[in-house]
């Protein structure tokens, strides 16, 4: 056993490049409802559940990062809001002294949003790459946007310190609804943040180099209509923040492309077999898993096998979208973004 009582140290984590890991991202499920076209192939194999951390190993190891300081837990899936129990993790993980967020697909929160309120989440992420009904259904092959539209309201309603909307941003595809996406974020008195797609696992529904949009790109599109001021403002993820002056609303940008933020990186994720992965565009990785199977409840353990993986982060990412062969064969879904 062990208390949990590093809120105010900063994190023991630190690796070779003198970066500081404050944030975890816990991927809790490689499962979806969806089939996002930059996400997933169309038809796709899940982990059995015997590969499969349980709720309870999930919760060790939150614990263990926060027991070294880390102060931001954002819950990932797939889908997080359909594993299984999730509202019981939540439920444990909000009494740790850590932000406590989620990135969803919005698809269950019309009955979950109140709930994950209630226990303990901070903030959520929800993505939503098109308004339009024909559209957000080829992009997400089986979403259904009303349902996505419920669970936004319902999360304004739930009463969230923030909200933010993500769009992934594909020329041809939905790069013509970025001020639509824009006008709705601000009616809901949201944040929204527009993203480059990154080339992780092989798909077949475009060629990403030629669906690549720069946030520069969108920049001069979005300037004309609503004037962006700079903003300092930073979230502890990689969006660079812009604010108008006649809303609340923060429009950022995540330029994994046009704008490395390797430098800067606070973060790592597990996969849900309990691969701890150091970077999301490099495969360095250390299996956690077997650590808390051959060793059940011997946290100090875990931390110091934590700390140890810090040596194994790389620099930066080479995402290379010209290059046919993805250089990550794994989907997105293994690591939630
Ligand atoms: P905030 O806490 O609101 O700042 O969230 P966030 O942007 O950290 O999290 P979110 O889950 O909304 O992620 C948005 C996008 O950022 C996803 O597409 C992620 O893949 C991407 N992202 C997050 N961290 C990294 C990173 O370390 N490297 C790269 N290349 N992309 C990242
Ligand atoms: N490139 C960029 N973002 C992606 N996401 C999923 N796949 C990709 C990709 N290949 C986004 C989702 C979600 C976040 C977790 O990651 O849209 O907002
Ligand atoms: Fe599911 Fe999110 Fe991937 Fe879409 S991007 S298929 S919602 S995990």
């Amino acid at each position: 056993m062990t208390t949990t009582t590093n809120k105010n140290n900063s994190s023991q984590l630190v690796d070779r490049f003198g970066r500081r890991v404050e944030y975890i991202r816990l991927s809790v499920t490689d499962r979806c409802d969806f089939r996002c076209v930059y996400c997933m192939a169309e038809e796709m194999e899940f982990l059995p559940r015997s590969e499969v951390l349980s709720l309870e190993e999930l919760y060790f190891v939150a614990q263990a990062f926060v027991d070294l300081g880390v102060n931001k837990i954002r819950l990932t899936g797939g889908e997080p809001l359909v594993r299984r129990g999730i509202l019981s993790l939540v439920e444990k993980l909000g009494q740790l002294p850590a932000e406590l967020l989620i990135t969803t697909n919005g698809s269950q929160l019309a009955g979950m949003a109140a709930d994950l309120k209630r226990l303990g989440v901070d903030r959520l992420n929800i993505s939503l790459d098109s308004l339009q009904d024909d559209k957000f259904k080829r992009l997400t092959r089986t979403g259904r946007l009303h349902q996505v539209l419920a669970g936004i309201d319902a999360a304004v309603a739930a009463g969230f310190k923030r909200i933010k909307l993500n769009a992934v941003v594909l020329k041809g595809r939905n790069d013509d609804e970025v001020l639509d996406l824009i006008s709705f974020a601000r009616d809901k008195g949201v944040d929204i943040t527009f993203i480059e797609e990154m080339p992780l696992g092989a798909i077949t529904e475009h060629d990403r180099a030629e669906a690549y949009c720069s946030s520069d790109e969108l920049l001069a599109l979005i300037k004309p209509a609503y004037p962006l001021i700079d903003c300092t403002e930073k979230t502890g993820g990689p969006s660079r923040y812009y604010r108008m002056a006649d809303s609340d609303s923060r429009v950022g940008f995540i330029s994994p492309h046009s704008h490395n933020f390797c430098s800067e990186c606070n973060r790592v994720r597990m996969t849900v077999e309990g691969r701890l992965l150091l970077c999301l565009g490099n495969e360095h990785s250390m299996d956690l898993r077997q650590v808390i199977r051959e060793h059940p409840g011997d946290i100090e353990r875990l931390k110091q096998h934590l700390i140890q993986a810090m040596d194994l982060k790389p620099e930066q990412h080479h995402f290379d979208l010209d290059d046919d062969a993805p250089q990550i064969v794994r989907f997105m879904n293994m690591t939630g973004g």
